[in-house]
């Protein structure tokens, strides 16, 4: 497959005049694609119903003249002004019951029929007109489904299609639930909570306590799955009047939907990676280490979700935005260093990326990202970015080969378990994805490439190692598939330790079959207060306490089982810090028959099929596995 590099371009921000030399700039630099569209719904539909095309047939015809491939993204992230005057209930409601405003974007709730028929009627109106246009060659829905915390809303609109989701979810005669079987599932009995109907059911928020576990992982089952069906509206129509795939521009760390179900109904899954954007509060890493990589970027998280998209896209995904120079939105926004642009873009082609589109062409002039950094600067010079980008289609030309080819290492990693975590951590900061992203971390530092999986994975067999950490739910065929599977599996802390009611189940958990474990009682621990490991290293932040059998690995220094084997099962009992992580990384790693390194933090490495890419993310030289690696670089190894 042919990788290639394009920009983010908003043609209404620009004069007519300068159209044509933008394209041929583009052109000229070495992009393919140009994403354009996504948020010009006023610019499209200036009043109800009164549609101007006309620059838009225009800016395509340039573009596409110039040679460039066009992805046109739907407005829908970005209703006009008009809409909320024919909708004022529209807008999101938070969690203390304020409506979110009009004036930046996604101001809209997901649950709002009338809503939803004012995207239907524009998209309609967009795939209809754009559908067999022979310069778009692809589509994106909305823009950053989730960005700006925008996939919960607790709206009255969101009430009420919580309520018809409950009675699907808890079917009784006829097409009306079962209000007794709800009442079960959660187990209303406790404090009184049981309902006697549906339409007494309220959404879980501004209670006095927390609410109920089970209504608040309900709800956000149920928020995810609007999310899923908004964007499905969108697909159904443009796939009536278009053979291009379809795409949606996912964020990074943004777990409040479930990624793999609106994927499903993708053909590509892309996503925004603004690796110095992120690093301050997003990224699990300590004060010194955002200090250490300000300027590059955490080695670890862009690749993490590089692996995770390319699973949500079923190995079909690009890099639709990737930042260019400094942002404007974080609370610090450092420019990366020279070289790092470049190093970004290779990574992810390296991980299988088909595409890398950096946003945005032009810096803005104008309205809240004007201290965003594009390709070009505002009065039109190239920045920095652009230089880079024009040296990787350079290299892009040389190198056809490149792609994700197969691997040994598999981590699971569930949307609903982030939830779960995040309704009942027991502890103060514990998150899901934090324990994932750990666990992941330590792979990278073995030099594993590694392909992130969701729990319903189909083929597990054609991996030698699966690490399937924190998910507190997992479902009988899930666990049958994981002991089946072949593979080494290591599983634990809090595997199974709910049911899909978040009831705690009896026999108590992980209750796998071939692993003689059970979990009598738990504890979170203060961050300064860790169990120290027998073999160095501790348990950080939450540990359990084990019955079992089965051959223990590692104890802890007050002589309790910490790590247990049976067969090709492993169990850990506890969170563990980031060596005691490795150690165990590479145990179970020897188990499998996988060799490991020990790499540097700033040192990572991802296989193709025919190549080892080393990325140095240091602006110091590293002597590794026999290779000079030169400060902020790229190195292609050929692989035997
Ligand atoms: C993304 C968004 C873009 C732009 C960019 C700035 O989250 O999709 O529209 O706002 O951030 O970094």
């Amino acid at each position: 497959m042919k990788r290639t590099i394009g920009t983010c371009y908003y043609p209404e921000h620009w004069p007519r005049e300068i159209w044509e030399e933008d394209a041929r700039r583009m052109a000229e630099a070495g992009l393919t694609w140009v994403r354009i569209g996504e948020f010009a719904w006023s610019r499209l539909e200036p009043e109800p119903g009164r549609y101007e095309f006309g620059w838009l047939d225009d800016a395509i015809a340039v573009l596409g003249a110039a040679g460039l491939r066009v992805v046109l993204g739907t407005p829908t992230a970005t209703p006009p002004r008009w809409i909320l005057d024919r909708h004022p209930d529209m807008l999101a409601v938070d969690a203390e019951g304020r409506p979110r405003k009009f004036g930046s974007r996604r101001h809209y709730c997901f649950s709002h029929e009338g809503y939803k028929a004012e995207c239907a009627r524009i998209v309609t109106r967009l795939a209809e007109r754009y559908g067999r246009n022979p310069h778009v060659a692809a589509w994106q829905t909305d823009n950053e489904y989730g960005c700006h915390d925008t996939t919960i809303s607790y709206s009255d609109a969101a009430r009420k299609a919580f309520r018809l989701w409950l009675r699907t979810r808890y079917p009784g005669p006829g097409n009306d639930g079962d209000i007794r079987a709800l009442n079960e599932a959660w187990g209303n009995v406790f404090w009184s909570m049981e309902y006697a109907d549906f339409d007494d059911i309220d959404t879980p928020n501004l209670t006095v306590t927390e609410p109920n576990p089970s209504h608040a992982l309900d709800y956000r089952r149920f928020s995810s799955d609007q999310v899923v069906a908004f964007n499905r509206l969108q697909t159904e129509i443009i796939r009536a009047h278009s053979d291009a795939p379809i795409a949606h521009n996912y964020m990074g760390r943004v777990t409040d939907f479930d990624h793999y179900k609106v994927g499903a109904d993708l053909d590509i899954a892309s996503w925004d990676s603004y690796p110095l954007g992120f690093l301050e509060d997003r990224v699990p890493a300590s004060v010194e280490r955002q200090r250490q990589y300000a300027r590059q970027g955490d080695p670890d998280f862009q690749a993490f979700h590089h692996d995770l998209y390319r699973a949500v896209g079923r190995g079909r995904w690009w890099v639709m935005e990737q930042q260019p120079g400094p942002v404007n939105w974080a609370p610090h926004n450092p420019a990366p260093l020279p070289g790092m642009v470049r190093l970004w873009s290779w990574e992810a082609f390296a991980h299988g990326a088909e595409a890398v589109c950096y946003f945005r062409w032009r810096q803005a002039p104008m309205a809240q990202e004007q201290m965003h950094a594009g390709l070009l600067r505002p009065d039109s010079a190239e920045a920095q970015g652009l230089v880079e980008a024009r040296q990787v289609a350079a290299e892009l030309a040389d190198a056809t080969k490149v792609g994700a080819s197969p691997t040994s290492v598999a981590l699971m990693f569930d949307y609903e378990a982030e939830w779960a975590w995040a309704i009942q951590p027991h502890g103060k900061g514990l998150s899901y994805f934090e324990l994932v992203f750990d666990t992941y971390r330590a792979l990278r530092r073995a030099g594993h490439s590694v392909d992130i999986i969701p729990p319903d994975h189909e083929h597990l067999e054609s991996y030698k190692l699966i690490l399937a950490p924190g998910l507190m739910h997992m479902s009988g065929p899930l666990k049958k598939a994981l002991a089946e599977s072949g593979a080494v599996v290591l599983i634990g802390p809090r595997s199974g330790a709910r049911d899909s009611a978040m009831r705690t189940p009896v026999p108590l958990p992980p209750a796998i079959p071939g692993l003689d474990v059970t979990v009598s009682h738990v504890e979170s621990l203060r961050p300064d207060s860790p169990v120290p490991l027998a073999p160095g290293g501790t348990i950080r932040s939450y540990r359990e306490f084990i019955e079992t059998v089965a051959e223990v690995l590692e104890r802890t220094a007050d002589n309790e089982p910490a790590v247990v084997a049976e067969g090709k099962l492993v169990y850990v009992a506890g969170w563990f810090d980031a060596d005691a992580m490795f150690r165990l990384v590479r145990t179970v790693s020897d188990r499998a028959g996988l060799a490991t390194l020990d790499l540097p933090d700033d040192v990572r490495c991802r296989d193709t099929g025919t190549e080892r890419f080393w990325f140095n993310y240091s602006t110091r030289e590293h002597e590794v596995q026999g290779k000079t690696l030169p400060p902020i670089s790229v190195t292609r190894e050929t692989l035997i």
